[in-house]
């Protein structure tokens, strides 16, 4: 045919094909009824001394070229800034268990191992008085994890009155002579990490004996901190869904001893299909799109069968599960040391963020802290460096965007979420959450998974006269779209407005997107 006529042709089938209709999903929110409050903590960040989390992602030393305060970056520190990052988790991950604060404060700091992650030495120049510091510069609030596997109750109460005591004594005068006078405050205390596995391959019943231990002399003795306030103790959990661990550290703080407590029970859960992680962070199609959201989704029963044990024990819901290692755990980028878990993080990785957020808020009522593993240059970070460079990443655009729910109330969404299908996996072609913040403002979030097709949403509110609605939406040319140095504005939120009428948000949900909306009335 002639070239010509091969082009009508076309022309022909694209003016009289009927448009593809977007699939419809139909939302209800009622805020009358509203659930538990959205902890701003479970929008909480980990830091581990690994690869270069740390030292590059944070640390650059007061002497660097790159543009820091204190040794501390000042790109990196005003991008979380943005994020409001409620609590920071360190200085491990397994990292923790072999951690001697000692060696990292002082003028003369010691060079060690590190012996978990790539075998490279550890300066320690990033210790207490520097972590503290990166903490007042972001704003944010620390969550320490002490060595229970290679350390002593002896030396994590000392590091505790070393960073906490007003009182005049030798480690306060250190302290003050290394340059901090005041007490710090010590939000949170997690006693031990991983201890079934790198932290000591514990039984439960002999960290059961630790914990009591650790729990009893490790204590807080800063003065402000005493009452509401206190420092939140928080035990090791399962790395998984199995509850065997949760029922001895549950069964036996049912009937405590006034000597120890605890307000949180850890759980670890990466979305890794296979271990060794062999999944690409990069480059990769639909059928690993469906895959890795398929195995994220496991985050619900998972959080579901923890909670379920824990409610025998706590029917009053006092102890929190704390999710304080989450994310996905792919195969190291080709050319980067194994042992610094490098990887990309794609479009892909902001819904899975979105869908693990929308189960720990939907299970607020106990999950009242979790830690996205990691925050710089580690796993599904939130940045990105080079030397001088730094690119935020999808990731870090989903918990800008998530930063409204931070401490709102859930209000519950119904929704019949439909089906996206690729080859043999299923997953729901919709998730949404609601909540209100506090100043009483209504936010909207859906997500819509199905990487092809856009989805036209209506939510009907009861309980308020919405009179408009916008937000931000972030969505991608591909699954696996990144940003990267050269090219930082592929994978970054637009404006949205929804349309209103007659009390109902109407929002065109582009394929694979997050969308954030606020409701005005
Ligand atoms: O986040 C990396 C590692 O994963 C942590 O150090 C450890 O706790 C977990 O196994």
């Amino acid at each position: 045919m002639h070239l010509r006529l091969v082009r009508f042709a076309f022309m022909a089938v694209a003016l009289t094909a009927p448009a593809i209709a977007a699939e419809k999903v139909a939302l209800s929110v009622d805020v009358s009824k509203a659930g538990a409050k959205i902890d701003r903590n479970i929008f909480g960040q980990f830091a581990e001394h690994l690869g270069q989390g740390i030292y590059e992602g944070i640390w650059v030393g007061p002497d660097s070229t790159i543009p820091n305060t204190r040794g501390i970056r000042n790109d990196v520190v005003a991008a979380l800034k943005a994020l409001k990052v409620p609590n920071v988790r360190w200085p491990g991950g397994c990292f923790a268990d072999e951690y001697h604060w000692r060696k990292g404060i002082g003028a003369q700091r010691t060079v060690t191992l590190n012996s978990n992650w790539g075998g490279v030495t550890e300066p320690n120049s990033f210790g207490t008085h520097e972590f503290m510091d990166f903490l007042d510069q972001i704003g944010s609030e620390g969550y320490f994890s002490v060595n229970v596997g290679s350390g002593t109750p002896r030396e994590a109460a000392e590091w505790l009155e070393y960073m906490t005591t007003d009182q005049p004594t030798a480690l306060a005068k250190e302290r003050a002579a290394n340059g901090h006078t005041a007490p710090w405050k010590v939000a949170y205390l997690g006693i031990g990490n991983e201890s079934w596995d790198c932290g000591g391959n514990m039984t439960a019943d002999y960290y059961l004996s630790q914990l009591k231990i650790y729990s009893r002399f490790v204590r807080n003795f800063n003065p402000t901190q005493q009452d509401k306030e206190q420092m939140l103790k928080i035990a090791v959990g399962p790395g998984g869904p199995e509850t065997e661990w949760t029922e001895t550290i549950m069964k036996a703080w049912q009937h405590h001893h006034w000597s120890w407590d605890i307000n949180g029970l850890s759980v670890h859960s990466y979305t890794v299909p296979r271990w060794p992680p062999s999944y690409k962070s990069v480059g990769f199609g639909e059928a690993e799109y469906g895959q890795i959201l398929k195995t994220t989704l496991q985050m619900e029963d998972l959080v579901s069968k923890q909670s379920a044990v824990m409610d025998k024990y706590d029917p009053q819901k006092k102890v929190a599960l704390v999710v304080d290692e989450w994310g996905a755990w792919y195969a190291p980028l080709p050319g980067t040391n194994p042992g610094f878990l490098v990887q990309q993080n794609s479009m892909r990785d902001a819904i899975l963020a979105a869908m693990n957020l929308n189960i720990f808020a939907r299970h607020a009522d106990r999950v009242r802290m979790a830690n996205i593993a990691q925050m710089i240059n580690v796993l599904q970070a939130m940045i990105l460096t080079d030397k001088e460079k730094m690119v935020l990443t999808p990731t870090y655009y989903v918990f800008k965007m998530y930063v409204p729910f931070q401490d709102a109330t859930f209000i519950p969404v119904a929704f019949s979420a439909g089906t996206y299908t690729h080859g043999d996996i299923s997953l729901p072609r919709v998730d949404a959450i609601a909540a209100k913040d506090t100043n009483g403002k209504l936010w909207l979030e859906v997500t819509n998974l199905d990487p092809n097709e856009p989805v036209e949403v209506e939510a009907s509110l009861a309980g308020i006269a919405a009179k408009s609605a916008a937000g931000e939406t972030l969505t991608a040319p591909g699954v696996d779209s990144v940003d990267t140095f050269e090219a930082p504005n592929t994978v970054v939120p637009k404006p949205v407005v929804a349309k209103v009428q007659g009390g109902k948000v109407a929002l065109k949900l582009e394929p694979k997107s997050v969308t954030v909306v606020s409701v005005e009335q």
